[in-house]
């Protein structure tokens, strides 16, 4: 089957913000958010948002462009808000963008980005086709092809580690 079969969805469909209190068991040694705490939020709100546009559970494949801008403290509201940029055959895209919000003064700052993405599973846990995305703006197409183009990368990257996995296996035997 392939994903022209289904009906696409829009990306609008699936977005969402996940937003939680920065607490004291968020902190690292310096008093700040854990860069693990932020990775794991964003893939959370990342898996739901593919989930979302699949409609079936969705893994994590891999990471792309994680960044830290600015520290997150304890204290601040953080603001997580999940977009599906691209979509392959069975893959979502996800870019999540981090905000946060001081509660007194209601400043909102950027602090993050990444692009987290998902492969959706079948009954038997394997790969199974995604709807097509239906792109509505001018902006969405430009997103949808950069993530077209992150892809091609993430592919020849995993190309390349397969191909030095092999010769280090040959290596040894
Ligand atoms: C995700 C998983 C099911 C994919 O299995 P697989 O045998 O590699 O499947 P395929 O080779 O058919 O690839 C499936 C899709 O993933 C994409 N993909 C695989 N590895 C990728 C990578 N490193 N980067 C980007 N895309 C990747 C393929 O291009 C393919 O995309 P398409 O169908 O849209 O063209 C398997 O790798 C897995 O189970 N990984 C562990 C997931 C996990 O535990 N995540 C953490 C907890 S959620």
């Amino acid at each position: 089957m392939t994903n022209q079969t289904l009906s696409p969805r829009t990306v609008a469909d699936s977005a969402m913000t996940l937003s939680t209190l920065m607490q004291p068991i968020h902190s690292n040694s310096l008093g700040n958010v854990h860069g693990g705490v932020l990775l794991k939020l964003c893939d959370e709100c990342g898996g739901i948002v593919a989930a979302r546009h699949a409609r079936r559970p969705a893994v994590t494949v891999t990471v792309d462009s994680v960044t830290f801008d600015k520290p997150v403290r304890i204290g601040q509201l953080l603001l997580i808000h999940g977009r599906v940029t691209w979509v392959g055959r069975t893959t979502v895209e996800v870019e999540l963008h981090v905000e946060t919000e001081d509660l007194v003064t209601g400043k909102v700052e950027h602090t993050n980005s990444a692009y987290f993405v998902y492969v959706a599973l079948n009954e038997d846990r394997r790969p199974t086709p995604v709807p097509p995305l239906k792109l509505e703006t001018e902006e969405e197409r430009r997103r949808f092809q950069e993530g077209e183009m992150r892809q091609s990368m993430r592919l020849a990257r995993r190309e390349s580690r397969e191909s030095r996995g092999l010769k280090e296996a040959g290596r040894k035997a």
